[in-house]
């Protein structure tokens, strides 16, 4: 089972970023968590503040025939019609992960432009959503 984790703009930051509503934990604790959880799994990590990089993510791993995406495309979540239009696209399971829970925040991150293209969305239980999501996979995932 090959899974990406693709993390939208400013979570490399997490550790340091807004930790009251984010945490304490980095993307390199997420990354030693979910490898040590799940032995099992060929994961792939990215991160990118940049639109079209996560853009050619998304494509990247369907050519590469991965089984499933967990991707937090962050802010980007809530504007970005070029990234839903690319989970669409391709046709691989994404699972969309927020840490926070978007919906006890502001008005404007209640919607999110890419959830219709996933199959499923996690907000709010922390970093244990990567989890929760990678689990789904392993049983959803495109070639489970
Ligand atoms: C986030 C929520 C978004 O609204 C925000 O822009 C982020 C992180 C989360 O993981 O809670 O950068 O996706």
């Amino acid at each position: 089972m090959k899974l990406l984790v693709l993390n939208g703009p400013n979570l490399n930051l997490l550790g340091s970023r807004e930790t009251d509503i984010y945490g304490t934990g980095t993307l390199a604790d997420l990354e030693a968590s979910l490898r040590s959880e799940f032995a099992d799994v060929d994961f792939a990590f990215e991160q990118s503040g940049h639109e079209g990089s996560l853009i050619d993510a998304l494509h990247e791993a369907a050519s590469r025939r991965f089984d499933g995406i967990v991707f937090n495309p962050a802010g980007y979540s809530h504007t970005s019609v070029a990234l839903r239009d690319a989970v669409a696209a391709i046709d691989v399971p994404v699972v969309e992960v927020h840490i926070s829970n978007v919906y006890a925040r502001e008005r404007f991150r209640h919607v999110s432009r890419t959830a219709a293209a996933a199959v499923g969305v996690i907000s709010g239980l922390g970093m244990a959503g990567y989890a929760l999501a990678v689990r789904y996979l392993l049983v959803h995932g495109a070639r489970s």
